[in-house]
């Protein structure tokens, strides 16, 4: 069965086809970091706009790709949140629309469950259950995975999200935006130099909190004026270490307290090197096994949605109402979710 995944929460449009029996069959992504990186992040209504402009193209593009047309297409499934309203209105109303011209069922997908599924699309994927470390832009969460739609929450984060304190820190050290992948990039210069907090990490639960961390860079680069570069480096590396070092810490955390020995780590931030590092080793040493998306499935992309709409639409037994009315969620609790 063929699966159309679309996903525009916020400045990525992806598309993808996904077949049930066969797996991934092709996918295509526009990023709009160019256009956002002028203005130091992503300006809603712009992205709107910019999915309007790709997701056509995109569609015929995956359908080409897998040589396929429209009528082979069994399902749509789209990110209906959360994410910017404007930007989930534009996947959600093409994905609704086309799929009422085809007569098929669509099924409304949570992004972050996209994300969470995502190592699944690898070759040798863990069984449930499993325990998942959710690191992207808005969100740091563990939890403990039974099944699709049985996510219970283990830790989360208290203020800041992993993706947004290098999104901020890397503002602070004068990089541009996105953040994250060029903080790790600056990071690979740097050395042990300075000290910086790791915090919540004997808190003696699951929880995070990154925004501390924010200050006290924000207070060694004022007393580092002007900054050179070997300093900003120094920074980005510790800052680096005491990111990673949490993370890491508090998923094995994760793994003895719920007893299961399969992690995996999905999000933005999961494509970071430093904190593979740290996961490897640390896995390893206890016999346990992390599995992560391929570099380009940690962001934001189609083929988690189209792979998260068909695992729904198999453990429904294909039993999808074809309403066509729609609307989106831009907040949306993942604990919300149900099982298919
Ligand atoms: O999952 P994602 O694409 O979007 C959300 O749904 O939020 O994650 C984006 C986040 C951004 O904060 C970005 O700076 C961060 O992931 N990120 C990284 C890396 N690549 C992306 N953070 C650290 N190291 C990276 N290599
Ligand atoms: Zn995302």
């Amino acid at each position: 069965m063929l699966v159309l995944g679309v996903e525009s929460s916020c400045d990525e449009t992806g598309l993808a086809l996904y077949d049930t029996e066969l797996g991934l069959l092709s996918h295509a992504l526009h990023s709009q970091v160019d256009m956002h990186a002028e203005y130091g992040g992503v300006v809603p209504e712009l992205a709107s706009r910019d999915h309007i402009r790709w997701v056509l193209p995109l569609t015929e593009h995956v359908l080409k790709q897998a040589g396929k047309t429209l009528q082979d297409i069994a399902a749509i499934a789209y990110t209906q949140g959360p994410g910017l309203s404007g930007a989930l209105l534009v996947g959600t109303s093409f994905a609704e629309s086309l799929a009422f011209s085809l007569q098929i069922p669509t099924i409304n997908v949570h992004h972050l469950e996209g994300h969470l599924l995502a190592p699944l699309l690898e070759d040798n994927p863990p069984a449930f259950p499993f325990v998942a470390l959710l690191v992207s832009g808005g969100h740091s969460q563990l939890m403990r995975v039974d099944g699709i739609g049985q996510y219970e929450l283990l830790g989360d984060t208290l203020d800041d999200a992993a993706g947004e304190a290098f999104d901020k820190t890397a503002k602070l050290l004068g990089l541009g935006y996105p953040g994250g992948p060029a903080l790790a990039k600056l990071a690979t210069n740097g050395k042990p130099h300075f000290k910086l907090p790791r915090p919540l990490l004997h808190s003696g639960d699951l929880n995070f909190s990154f925004s501390g961390l924010k200050t006290s860079v924000l207070t060694l680069t004022n007393q580092h004026q002007p900054l050179d570069e070997i300093t900003r480096a120094d920074i980005a590396w510790e800052f680096q270490e005491a990111v990673t070092e949490v993370l890491s810490n508090k998923c094995m955390a994760a793994l003895r307290e719920t007893g299961l020995d399969n992690l995996i780590v999905s999000g933005g931030v999961g494509a970071n090197s430093r904190l593979r590092e740290k996961l490897n080793a640390a896995t390893n040493c206890k016999l346990c096994k992390v599995s992560y998306p391929r570099l380009e499935f940690c962001t934001d992309n189609g083929a988690m949605i189209a792979f998260a709409g068909a695992m729904r639409l198999k453990a429904s037994h294909d039993k999808r109402k074809k309403d066509y009315s729609f609307s989106v969620k831009p907040r949306w609790d993942l604990a919300e979710l149900q099982q298919p």
